[in-house]
Formats: C-alpha cells, structure tokens, sequence
C-alpha cells in the first residue's frame, strides 16, 4: 500500500495524526506531493519527521523552492510571504539543504504512476480550469497522476473513449477502483492545510495492486497547531483558516 501526502505545510500536529494512521498499517511506500513547509510552525519538526520516513518518491512545492531560496515568492499572499520569511529565518542548515534538493515534479514512480506537486506540465501551475486541466492530461502518457497544490481532495476523470472528463468526490473511508480505459489526475487534498471546508487533514492510500484508492479523512488537534501560529507570530489568519477548513 502506497500513502500519498501533499502539502504538510510545517503542520506538526496534522502530519503526527498521519503518522499514527501509519503505524496501525502496513505501508510499503510514503509518496509525498511537496509543499512540506510554509504557513505553520513547525517546519523543522515536520522535515525531520519526513527525513525520518526516508520517502524515495517525493517532489518540491512552490513554498519548499522560496522557503529554500530557489526562487521568489512573486506571488504569494502578504502572510504566506510573512510565514516564507519566518520560515527561511528559522530552517536548521541540513534542512533548508534537504529542502532546495528535492526534485522538481513530475516524477514518475515504478511501477506505474507520475507524482507532480502542481501540474505534470507545470510544477506551479493549479489544477482548477479546464484548460488547465486538458493541457494537463495532454503533458503525460500513463493513466494516473497524483498532484496536490490545490489542497481540495479529489479526482480528474478522463474517459477518452467518451470524450468526457468527471470530476469524481471521493468519499472518506470508501475504495474507488480506477476503470480501465480511463485516465485520471487525483488529488489526495492536505494534510496540514485543507481548503474544502473540512478542517480534518486529507490524504490517500493507493492500492498499485488492485488499481484502487481510498481518501482518509483524520481529526486532529487544530487547536494545538493555530495556537503555535500564533506564538511564532505568524499571520493569525494561517491559524484561523485550520478549524475551517480553508
Ligand atoms: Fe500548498
């Protein structure tokens, strides 16, 4: 079974509830989508954790690349910019190292299936428009990608035979079988910052067996990880969005 985690986004409490989630499970595999820093408090803490998990599938998010200082953050809301400064300010040097080496997306996994942070085409670039979406499924081969970015869980269903492309709501807790002659792009949503009005941190197992997926959804302590915003003095709003899911 393959965990797929996006956008921890330095929330220690979210990723601790995760790794409990693990432990009671046989995980063959940790594949991460990127943005493990940026907007929470605990970006040290939470790379550790990561580091520890020794993941050979993971690539870099646009706030992993600016809180390493790969690039600018051009584009970033005034507290994602204010939490990026803090963040490069207090990174450990192997750290903010591990941070600027991880591999720009899309990777592809052996066997069977690409990972990207934004879009397969874009590292960057959100998953939301159509158009976006098409030059997506046009930019790779296979039938599956997962990507993040967006932190709403769920799934791009492209059936090519019929000319149509779904968005398919994945349940919480209920396997969906990929269908052969399908294409998909699937989005296991946030564990550390989720924005589809459901605070609880999201992510997926994948079963590469049996062509199957499943969406967790976990409580955990929001209260403890807003509270740590706060104290860092980071942007209250990073620690208002957590109990709201946005
Ligand atoms: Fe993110």
């Amino acid at each position: 079974m393959d965990l797929i985690l996006s956008d921890l986004h330095s929330n220690l409490h979210a990723l601790r509830a995760v790794l409990r989630f693990a432990r009671r499970r046989s995980i063959e595999r940790f594949v991460l989508l990127g943005d493990l820093v940026g907007y929470g408090a605990h970006p040290n803490q939470v790379l550790d954790k990561v580091r520890e998990l020794r993941p050979r599938f993971l690539v870099r998010g646009n706030h992993d690349k600016v809180c390493a200082g790969v690039c600018e953050d051009g584009d970033f809301s005034l507290p994602a910019h204010g939490a990026a400064a803090w963040t490069r300010a207090h990174l450990r040097p192997d750290n903010a190292r591990f941070l600027a080496e991880l591999p720009e997306g899309p990777l592809q996994l052996d066997p069977g299936y690409l990972i990207a942070h934004g879009s397969p085409v874009d590292e960057d670039a959100y998953l939301l428009h159509i158009r976006e979406i098409g030059r997506a499924f046009e930019g790779f081969q296979g039938p599956l990608c997962f990507f993040g970015h967006t932190h709403v869980p769920g799934c791009f269903e492209l059936d090519e035979a019929a000319g149509k492309l779904n968005w398919i709501t994945l349940q919480p807790g209920t396997w969906f079988t990929l269908q052969p002659g399908c294409r998909y792009l699937v989005n296991p949503g946030s564990v550390g910052q989720p924005r589809d009005r459901d605070p609880r941190a999201s992510f997926l197992s994948f079963d590469p067996a049996r062509r199957r997926l499943r969406l967790h959804r976990l409580d955990y302590d929001t209260d403890g990880a807003a509270r740590a915003i706060l104290s860092a003095g980071l942007h209250p709003t990073l620690a208002d969005r957590l109990a709201q899911g946005i």
